[in-house]
């Protein structure tokens, strides 16, 4: 039985035997039979065969001594560093994890005021909305349904700590004029990359830019680690070795813990010391984020090829505006793809085509909306009409012009009849049906 490296109690005749049951035979064939589901005589037969090839090598095997924050945990991270040109990757259990890191960095607590954008996932919002900074909802741009950075300009009082673009659906943010803003008001940039793994604006892979990047590997997102996970990078000079600090209370497990009583300590935050959380994450997760990151540039290509097909089967139709494709120094992921009509040309709005689609079977997601419309901001006293009123882009879009549908797994019949759901649904409602 291994011992807990974390104790470092060393050689002796009892050891401290702190890793608890590992696994056995038994579970590694549940975990098998879950990833790889079925029924009928060949399929059990198969699985009694690699039961049987199991327990061979159970015989010849030792288990691992670690199972969280181990080698591969430190092996995806790199393989992440490697892959955005970073320094910084920790692993967390996921991109929500990761923000809290960044916002706790800030300091944000009351009096605060963040500038997150009046699109996207309640994720985004969810720490400085429950230690009662103030959300502050920046407008968008109609052709990506990202932050409008002339509107966040507008936004920033001298209470704004930090300012966090969304790139929605991989689609970079234009992150050079929020930069500019954050340099010149002292206030902290965190991107949401939760969609935008991969992501390149000017040049740069996104993750590089702002002071904090933090992606999803939830299992909706491009790639995922078994399901759940979120990889957090940072710029803030001298901040990167704190990371790995701020993922377990304090301590980094690259080398022995000395003494639990006074290792423990606080992390250097920008203007006070905090305490970290435990986002930890385990070696399994961090093999199957290794392997994908690996796959990533492969799965972008076809989503990016199944982005430029609906572009060219949509063009056929006037009131429909193209999704950004990008080009040499822009480079979205395509997590999703972004329909957006002209209601005047299209003789009907975004809700009434949604409708159509809903009938012809073609699913859209229903949960990027105007962020200050979950109900839990109302909860939290905000004046929801004063901030509708201040973001007329993301309302006009939102009731009127843009959904997201999917763009990955499906077949070139699924692809074909999406597209011509699509087209027929605007005809007829161009023609009053
Ligand atoms: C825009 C956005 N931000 C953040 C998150 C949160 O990611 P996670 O579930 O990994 O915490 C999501 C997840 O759907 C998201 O869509």
């Amino acid at each position: 039985m291994p011992t807990d490296f974390r104790y470092n109690t060393g050689e002796t005749h009892v050891p401290w035997a702190a890793v608890g049951e590992n696994y056995n035979v038994h579970d590694l064939m549940e975990v098998i039979r879950f990833l790889m589901q079925g029924e009928g005589a060949e399929y059990d037969q198969a699985l009694k065969d690699v039961w049987q090839q199991v327990k061979k090598l159970e015989a010849i095997a030792t288990p691992p001594g670690k199972l969280s924050l181990g080698s591969k945990v430190e092996a995806a991270e790199k393989s992440v560093n490697d892959y955005l040109g970073s320094d910084s990757a920790t692993f967390v259990t996921n991109c929500t994890a990761g923000f809290e890191i960044a916002y706790k960095y800030a300091g944000i607590g009351p009096g605060d005021e963040v500038i997150v954008p009046a699109i996207t996932f309640v994720a985004t919002m969810a720490y400085p909305l429950s230690v009662g900074a103030k959300l502050v909802f920046a407008d968008i741009d109609p052709l990506t349904m990202n932050m409008d950075p002339a509107d966040v300009a507008r936004k920033i009082t001298p209470k704004t700590k930090m300012i966090v673009p969304v790139h929605i659906a991989g689609y970079p943010v234009d992150m050079d004029p929020i930069m500019k803003l954050a340099k010149e008001h002292n206030i902290l940039v965190l991107e949401d990359a939760a969609h935008a793994f991969g992501a390149v604006y000017k040049g740069r892979k996104i993750g590089t830019i702002g002071d904090f990047a933090s992606f999803s590997f939830h299992e909706v997102k491009n790639i995922t680690s078994f399901g759940e996970g979120g990889i957090v990078t940072t710029t803030v000079p001298g901040f990167a070795p704190e990371m790995k600090r701020a993922r377990f209370f304090g301590l980094d497990f690259s080398a022995p813990i000395k003494d639990w009583l006074y290792n423990i300590t606080a992390i250097p935050g920008k203007y006070k010391p905090f305490v970290a959380q435990n986002s930890s994450t385990t070696e399994i997760q961090a093999l199957g984020l290794a392997l994908q990151v690996s796959r990533n540039e492969e799965i972008i290509a076809k989503r990016r090829a199944a982005a430029e097909y609906l572009n060219s089967r949509l063009a056929a139709c006037d009131a429909i505006i193209p999704q950004k494709l990008g080009d040499d120094r822009i480079k979205p992921t395509f997590h999703m793809y972004l329909l957006n009509i002209d209601p005047k040309k299209a003789g009907g709005d975004i809700q009434q085509l949604k409708k159509k689609l809903d009938e012809k079977g073609v699913t859209n997601i229903p949960h990027f909306g105007p962020l200050y419309r979950f109900k839990v901001v109302a909860d939290m006293g905000y004046d929801i009409e004063a901030i509708a009123k201040s973001c007329p882009n993301c309302e006009e879009s939102f009731y009127h012009r843009f959904t997201h549908l999917p763009l990955y797994g499906l077949s070139d019949d699924q692809f074909d009849y999406m597209a011509t759901a699509i087209l027929d649904s605007v005809a007829e409602m161009k023609a009053g049906k």
